[in-house]
């Protein structure tokens, strides 16, 4: 069931997802959030972190990240690792070992995803942020990816690695051609779910995420299923909603 905000800026859009994400914080004594990369979430990141130096403690989170890019080293200044350090973990104060990021420059990839789903699996995840692609993926599950899937191994389409060359200086060959992802069924065992979306080039996602058929080809419509979802968009990403 979806829950729709409609913020008049990205400030607006980055409070409304902080206030859950404090109230989850704030009311379980080992809260577990799962968190995802991208542009999408930086401004909840840094409503994350501007608490935290007013006073909001992290230290008795766990949290989960969605994805990570195959083949490049989580030093790499690209990496979801990176990314994740570099945009929060760096400015808060939860332990690394309460951070879990999937693992893709190991070299077996496959064990990586057992484990990644296997640890997940201990947990249950309190809420989930989301950000959403422009061919409908959430986290790395294209379309075509089985509702039923776990944590896998996903080739990009031509379409998210154009979509993300812009973080490798504009050059889509620079853009890793798998992933290892967190699978659709993982992603709706959490409790809560919070999508942000924002931007012209995410309406007709939006608009099939919530409009359209439950479809592999708009992996994000099986969030229609999910019982508890917050979408977060501006203006124009809702621009197709009726
Ligand atoms: C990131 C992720 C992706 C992004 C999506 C939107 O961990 O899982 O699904 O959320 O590609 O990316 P942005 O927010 O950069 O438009």
């Amino acid at each position: 069931m979806f829950k729709i905000s409609i913020a008049s800026s990205n400030e607006e859009a980055s409070e409304t997802a902080f206030e859950i994400i404090r109230s989850i914080v704030t009311e379980n004594p080992q809260p577990v959030l799962g968190l995802a990369t991208g542009s999408s979430p930086v401004g909840l990141y840094q409503k994350m972190i501007e608490a935290y130096k007013k006073g909001l403690s992290y230290r008795s989170c766990i949290t989960f990240n969605l994805d990570e890019y195959v083949g490049i080293d989580k030093n790499h200044e690209q990496s979801y690792y990176t990314f994740m350090h570099e945009n929060l973990f760096n400015g808060i104060d939860i332990p690394e070992e309460q951070i879990h990021i999937p693992c893709g420059s190991n070299g077996n990839e496959d064990q990586a995803c057992r484990e990644y789903e296997e640890e997940i699996s201990r947990y249950t995840v309190d809420v989930q942020v989301l950000g959403i692609g422009s061919d409908g993926h959430i986290a790395f599950n294209e379309p075509g990816t089985p509702f039923d899937s776990v944590t896998h191994i996903m080739p990009l389409t031509e379409q998210t690695r154009k979509d993300n060359a812009r973080f490798f200086g504009g050059n889509i060959d620079l853009v890793p051609k798998t992933a290892i992802t967190q699978g659709l069924a993982t992603i709706m065992r959490a409790k809560k779910i919070i999508l942000i979306a924002t931007g012209n080039n995410k309406a007709q996602a939006v608009y099939d995420m919530i409009s359209g058929p439950v479809t592999v080809d708009c992996p994000a419509s099986i969030l229609q299923r999910h019982p508890d979802v917050t979408v977060i968009l501006d203006q124009e990403a809702a621009s197709k909603l009726k």
